[in-house]
């Protein structure tokens, strides 16, 4: 149902225009479309905007709505710790924070055991950095400096997550000169192999090789860590061969580097798991995560140290970890992030992720058999992605004069469906998603696909 009138709608977006970001959008195109749309209210995998128009998210926000919707359960939470304390008095800490520290430990793999809170992914990501630099001069390791990520990666917005990435989505040119030592190796895309792999395996081990060769040419004492994110998001979920994991763990073990996997995305229950380092049996030394963690109902992230890199910084104020972010490990966040654990634990929403992304991957696979302008669908639990060519011998891309990422976005959007389109997509619902709704979400993703091939002649 409406909660606006258009007139007031109108209000709202010229107001938008005049005064606020919106992420990843460019004010003259939006008003051209008459966007940017308002949402007010969501439930399960369904949201509203202001005009009453209801649809499926099926991106879960940014990969992030993972209990759903509209859990009131978890604004009850929030707001019984916001009643009772909102924030803490400088160097003490809260019975929630502890209480999720606590939780975490118990729920990621091996020894991962100590939280550093931070308000968002890109934190995380630099609190990780920062830790990791820091590590080895406790060790007596001072030389280790450098970071080794892969082309194709994202692992945040600010300066030193932002070096770390490498995707055109975000290009680096308008920011440079950036953080120095930091290394790119490739993208294990059994797809679109850089190493020529003609299996998935084959294409994990000569991506992990690569990463050891940079290790090599670079001088092992000069690299502080390799960090990956276990499936990666901009080139359209892009899942490494099942050696990939396993293999960079022992490359990083060999040359005394840290391993840092970035579940920003994965984490709480995305790709069916837990954490998506369960699927390969490894554990990391340290862990990114934000996102799933609150499912979206708050900001929150965090670094997880194993407990030999947490070790170093105990002993005396000289060895401790400077390293403040004012929000992090807010009572309020915490109070919601357990509670959102709760209901995806006791609602078994990782099976369901694993259940559902089965079944929404057959689903996308029959679609490759009928369109063959998708080129390849891939995925983990709830985290598909799908890569749109014009030719599925070259592989090659439509050219951006067809538009078709905005003809797909746009027709997702008249058919009650939140997707991104381009020439890779991610489809990611919430991990409450139901067979039916992912039957919608397979129904809509085929009709679109098909009426955008005809337009440009593809089909
Ligand atoms: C893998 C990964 N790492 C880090 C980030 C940054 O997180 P945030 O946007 O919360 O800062 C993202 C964001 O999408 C991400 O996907």
């Amino acid at each position: 149902m409406a909660t606006h009138t258009e007139s007031q709608v109108k209000e709202l977006q010229e107001s938008a225009l005049e005064h606020l970001w919106v992420y990843l959008r460019e004010p003259s195109d939006m008003a051209e479309k008459g966007e940017p749309q308002i949402f007010v209210e969501g439930k399960g995998v369904h949201v509203t905007d202001a005009l009453g128009n209801t649809y499926i998210d099926a991106m879960s926000g940014l990969w992030l709505k993972n209990v759903g919707y509209g859990r009131t359960e978890i604004a009850d939470a929030a707001y019984a710790q916001m009643l009772k304390l909102t924030y803490m008095p400088m160097g003490t800490t809260t019975e929630p924070t502890i209480q999720l520290a606590e939780k975490i430990a118990s729920i990621t793999p091996g020894d991962l055991s100590r939280c550093f809170f931070t308000s968002g992914g890109s934190e995380a990501v630099e609190t990780a950095m920062k830790l990791a630099r820091a590590y080895f001069k406790r060790v007596g390791e001072p030389t280790r400096f450098k970071f080794i990520s892969r082309k194709g990666s994202y692992h945040g917005a600010t300066f030193g997550t932002l070096a770390l990435g490498g995707t055109a989505i975000f290009p680096k040119t308008d920011y440079e000169p950036l953080l120095a030592g930091v290394f790119h190796g490739p993208q294990p895309n059994p797809y679109r192999c850089e190493y020529g792999g003609a299996t998935p395996e084959e294409c994990a081990e000569r991506c992990a090789n690569a990463i050891e060769e940079i290790i090599k040419f670079q001088g092992p004492d000069s690299v502080a860590a390799v960090i990956a994110e276990p499936v990666s998001s901009p080139m359209g979920a892009v899942v490494p061969g099942p050696n990939y994991w396993p293999m960079l763990r022992e490359i990083c073990d060999r040359y005394g580097c840290l391993l840092i996997a970035d579940e920003v995305i994965t984490g709480f229950g995305r790709t069916g798991k837990m954490f998506a380092c369960e699927h390969w049996g490894i554990t990391p030394d340290i862990m990114t995560v934000a996102k799933g963690i609150t499912s979206g109902y708050i900001p929150m992230g965090g670094a997880i140290t194993r407990k030999p890199i947490s070790d170093a910084f105990i002993g005396s104020e000289r060895v401790a970890f400077r390293h403040v972010i004012t929000f992090g490990g807010h009572p309020v966040a915490a109070a919601a992030s357990l509670k959102n654990i709760e209901i995806m634990e006791t609602e078994g929403m990782v099976d369901n992720s694993a259940k559902m992304g089965r079944y929404l991957l057959d689903g996308l696979e029959e679609l490759k058999q009928k369109h063959t302008i998708i080129g390849d669908v891939r995925g983990l639990g709830l985290f598909c992605g799908m890569e749109m060519v014009k030719d599925r011998q070259t592989k090659e891309y439509f050219p951006a004069e067809a538009e078709l990422g905005p003809k797909l976005t746009q027709g997702f959007s008249s058919n009650g469906l939140i997707l991104r389109g381009g020439d890779v997509m991610n489809i990611a619902p919430p991990l409450c998603v139901t067979s039916g709704e992912i039957d919608e979400i397979v129904s809509v993703l085929d009709r679109v696909i098909g009426q955008t091939a005809r337009d440009l002649g593809a089909e």
